[in-house]
């Protein structure tokens, strides 16, 4: 007589979580802590009917223009923080980023994200303008801004002006982790506080934390995973955490690929109709990352379309990939993957469904 196989506890949590979209902080963790053989793939499976249940087999595309690396602040984690001498600056004028915005339209994208250190050259009034010139070329694209943390009466500025998503990372929900990874200038409180604004404002509003952080615990994600729960942004980036050689965190070791792909169908699982891009940062620490990203859950992948001769400047972490080709070399390369994958290209803008009906238009 064959003895029926017991299936581990936390089988049984995905299936919970799967029904439910939420687990215990205690479940959260046996998920997170799990090594069954077999988990990842079953976890995997389940993230993907989700998301094909939501979005079908399409996969956005957003164009990623890094327009500036001047930061005035200093990130202990990030390789264009102000105190690293070492990067070799660039900005983009204006004509330059509407110039790559054309390019991207001809590509076919109908995002643009901008993308920066937080750089004071660009005053509120000159992203108005950068915004609003985009808008008024291609008013059927969205504009994602990701500049950092500004004042409300400036994030509702950048709305007026057309800007529809923002992406700020609050990186961690623990505020005793997020003091070891920022200088005391930086508050958590601040980060969160912008994150509730650009909310109350109107935006699509993406958060996320980088997986493998230095000091990082399971409770830490279990905090993340709880405040996205809370929060409910329509977007969530996550990506590992990889050293840059200039940073205090050079010997630390990257994030790994296993954790950041459970953490995105973790993700997909609980926040079902969510924009959810598989990294660049993910494409770095393994070579196949993003195809994996998208078999568990993903459904959102950022090409760059900054100009090739500041790419390789643009340099958060060590080794990062895509710094040499044309951005139509990119999208080429972006299309070939995800059809790998069995997945396909959207041409549309990829709103988060709660945004299809009002969506902006100039
Ligand atoms: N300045 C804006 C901000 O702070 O939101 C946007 C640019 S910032 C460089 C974009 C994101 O890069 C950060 O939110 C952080 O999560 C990520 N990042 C920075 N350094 C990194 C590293 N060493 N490894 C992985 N991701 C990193
Ligand atoms: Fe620029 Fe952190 S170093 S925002």
């Amino acid at each position: 007589m064959t003895e029926a196989i017991e299936r581990p506890y936390c089988f049984e949590l995905a299936d919970k979580l799967e029904a439910d979209r939420d687990l215990t902080d205690e479940e959260f963790a046996a998920v997170l802590l799990c090594d069954a053989p077999g988990f990842d793939e079953y976890l995997a499976q389940k993230a993907r009917n989700v998301r094909e249940k939501y979005y079908g087999k399409t996969v956005y595309l957003r164009g990623l223009i890094e327009f500036t690396n001047y930061c005035k602040n200093n990130c202990y984690y990030c390789g264009i923080r102000r105190g690293n001498t070492n990067a070799e600056r660039y900005r983009l004028s204006e004509e330059d980023i509407l110039s790559c915005s054309d390019i991207g339209y001809d590509l076919g994208f109908r995002t643009f994200v901008l993308q920066g250190g937080e750089d004071p050259y660009y005053t509120d009034d000159r992203i108005v303008s950068i915004v609003s010139s985009i808008k008024k070329r291609h008013p059927d694209c969205a504009v994602t801004l990701s500049i950092g943390e500004r004042e409300k009466e400036s994030y509702q500025k950048f709305f007026d002006a057309g800007a529809d998503r923002y992406l700020l990372r609050h990186e961690t929900a623990d505020k005793a982790h997020y003091e070891m990874l920022h200088p005391d200038e930086l508050s958590f409180d601040h980060r969160m506080q912008c994150l509730r604004d650009l909310k109350e404002i109107g935006y699509q509003v993406g958060c996320g934390m980088m997986v493998g952080s230095p000091y990082q615990t399971t409770e830490h994600l279990v905090k993340d995973l709880r405040f996205l729960k809370d929060f409910k942004p329509e977007m969530v980036g996550i990506g590992p955490f990889i050293p840059h050689h200039d940073t205090q965190f050079a010997d630390c070791k990257a994030g790994t690929v296993e954790m950041t792909i459970r953490l995105l169908a973790i993700i997909r699982l609980m926040l079902p109709d969510v924009l959810l891009p598989a990294t660049t940062a993910l494409g770095t620490i393994d070579p196949q990352g993003r195809e994996k990203g998208m078999l568990a859950g993903a459904n959102v992948v950022m090409p760059n379309l900054s100009p090739v001769d500041v790419r390789g400047k643009y340099l958060l972490y060590d080794n990062k990939i895509c710094t040499g080709d044309e951005a139509a070399e990119c999208i080429r390369c972006m299309t070939a993957r995800i059809s790998w994958t069995g997945y396909e290209v959207s041409v549309e803008r990829g709103d988060h469904v709660d945004f299809k009906e009002n969506t902006k238009t100039y």
